[in-house]
């Protein structure tokens, strides 16, 4: 049972990145295409396998909640002149490498991925795998919007090589889905499912939000009781990114429908524990797992990874990203590609790449970026593995920042021993806070204001 008294509540909600990168996007800066270029070259014969992310930026509708990039088009022809590109930059990014082409993961994100029509998938499956080697361990990812997908759509997926499946589901509650216009019967939702398993796919995610506009503890309760029934083998819940100013969508979605900050922890605990009462795994910030799943697998064997697209059982990889929009991480670089349409298509017709931000590590920024790793995929860290990476001395080089975590150890966020972190109990839900203590980028005052989400 996860419990944080009001006072803990009060202390720790603030604002913080929630560390799928570090140093976080915000941090990074402006290159060009050929700076990525460059990058790539010395990276090109890496040994590490790959992990494919490919954003498909398109919807049919726009949910009112949603924070997500993303272009609304009821035009089904935007996605055929998409895809000649996406195929554009899959050939320029291979080109970019000699070494290791065993493609891991491949993941299809949005966006609403399922809006692309079948021949248009197995137009990017055929050059992906013209160009990379697939093998039977792929695992091939999509996330779709239950809502839109097509009679035999997952039928197709299945045939084309798909096995992983993350379904939008937010909360099952009608007022809630009605407010945020969202409406999404739970038959629909439990069909997709028992769908999905038949046709053996695996890891199959339902994504849900708390904070959402006219929900209550008991409200969500009941979502949550209907969804551990349900059982899909993972679970991300997301807290509610609110940005109306931002957001001119959001704006419909008035302020004072929301549950306040002590519901909505409410909620989120209530949820936690209920899920752990069902037998999920808490895997961290915002994620669950059945035990037999293999990102809690992959938790316990101390192999999770975390990254731009959440947690993911596979490590020790080189993450390329294509689209619009997308991310790449490789050996000690970070690189995002142009957000908007018409340019990432300007800049792919151009050199065949569309990076425009990034950052090159630092010797320090690595040393962080491991340690920040450890606490929030594994909530624990060796002091003996991080000597033997970086052949120095934990204690001495943390050493401000290890006495800045005697106050977290006496909140009882984590316990500091002679050769090792751990983080316990109700650390586990604010470890946002305690990788915050090893962000250097938050104590520089040369460095970009952000507004950040609150850590809880
Ligand atoms: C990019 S969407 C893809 C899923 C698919 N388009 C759908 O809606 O079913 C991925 C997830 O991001 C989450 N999301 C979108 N906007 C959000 C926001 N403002 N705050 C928190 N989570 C959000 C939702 O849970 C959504 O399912
Ligand atoms: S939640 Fe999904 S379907 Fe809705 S607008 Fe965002 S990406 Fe599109």
């Amino acid at each position: 049972m996860f419990e944080i008294t009001d006072d803990l509540i009060g202390k720790y909600s603030i604002i913080g990145p929630r560390y799928t990168s570090y140093p976080t996007a915000p941090m990074w800066h402006e290159i060009e295409p050929a700076t990525q270029q460059e990058w790539l070259a010395v990276n090109t014969n890496s040994q590490k396998a790959v992990s494919l992310y490919i954003h498909i930026p398109f919807c049919r509708d726009r949910c009112l909640y949603c924070g997500c990039n993303v272009i609304i088009t009821r035009q089904q022809e935007a996605s055929a002149e998409y895809v000649s590109y996406i195929l554009n930059e899959i050939d320029t990014l291979a080109d970019s490498r000699r070494g290791n082409r065993i493609v891991k993961q491949l993941h299809f994100g949005g966006g609403t991925p399922n809006f692309l029509l079948n021949e248009e998938f197995v137009q990017i499956m055929e050059k992906l795998r013209d160009r990379f080697d697939f093998n039977e361990e792929t695992e091939i990812g999509i996330e779709i919007d239950p809502c839109t997908t097509r009679p035999g759509q997952l039928e197709f997926l299945a045939e084309i090589g798909i096995n992983r499946l993350s379904l939008g589901v937010q909360d099952l509650d009608e007022t809630v889905q009605k407010a945020v216009q969202r409406v999404q019967g739970k038959e629909i939702t439990l069909e997709h499912l028992s769908h999905a398993k038949s046709l053996g796919m695996k890891g199959i995610n339902f994504d849900l939000i708390y904070g959402l506009p006219f929900q209550t503890v008991d409200s969500f309760r009941k979502t949550v009781e209907q969804i551990v029934e349900m059982r899909p083998d993972r679970l991300a819940v997301y807290n509610f990114g609110y940005l109306p100013n931002r957001m001119i969508h959001q704006r419909k979605i008035k302020s004072e429908t929301l549950p306040d900050t002590k519901t909505k922890m409410r909620i989120l605990l209530g949820s936690i524990n209920q899920f752990c009462e069902a037998g999920y795994e808490y895997i961290g910030m915002d994620h669950f797992a059945l035990p037999e799943d293999e990102l809690a697998v992959a938790q316990k064997n101390r192999t999770l990874y975390r990254n731009f697209m959440g947690y993911t059982p596979k490590s020790n990889i080189d993450l390329l990203g294509i689209g619009v929009t997308a991310i790449s991480e490789f050996d000690r670089y970070f690189v995002q590609n142009e957000k908007k349409l018409k340019l990432y298509k300007q800049h792919i017709s151009e050199a065949g790449i569309s990076g425009i931000r990034g950052i090159e590590l630092s010797p320090d920024d690595l040393k962080r970026k491991w340690t920040i790793l450890k606490l929030i995929c594994h909530f624990y860290l060796d002091f003996k593995e991080f000597q033997d990476e970086f052949s120095v001395d934990f204690t001495s080089y943390f050493e401000e920042e290890l006495s800045q975590l005697k106050d977290l150890e006496e909140d009882g966020l984590l316990e500091l021993r002679e050769d090792c972190i751990r983080v316990v109990n109700h650390g586990q839900i604010l470890v946002r806070n305690i990788c915050m203590i090893f962000d250097a980028y938050l104590k520089r005052s040369d460095v970009p204001e952000v507004k950040y989400s609150k850590t809880i």
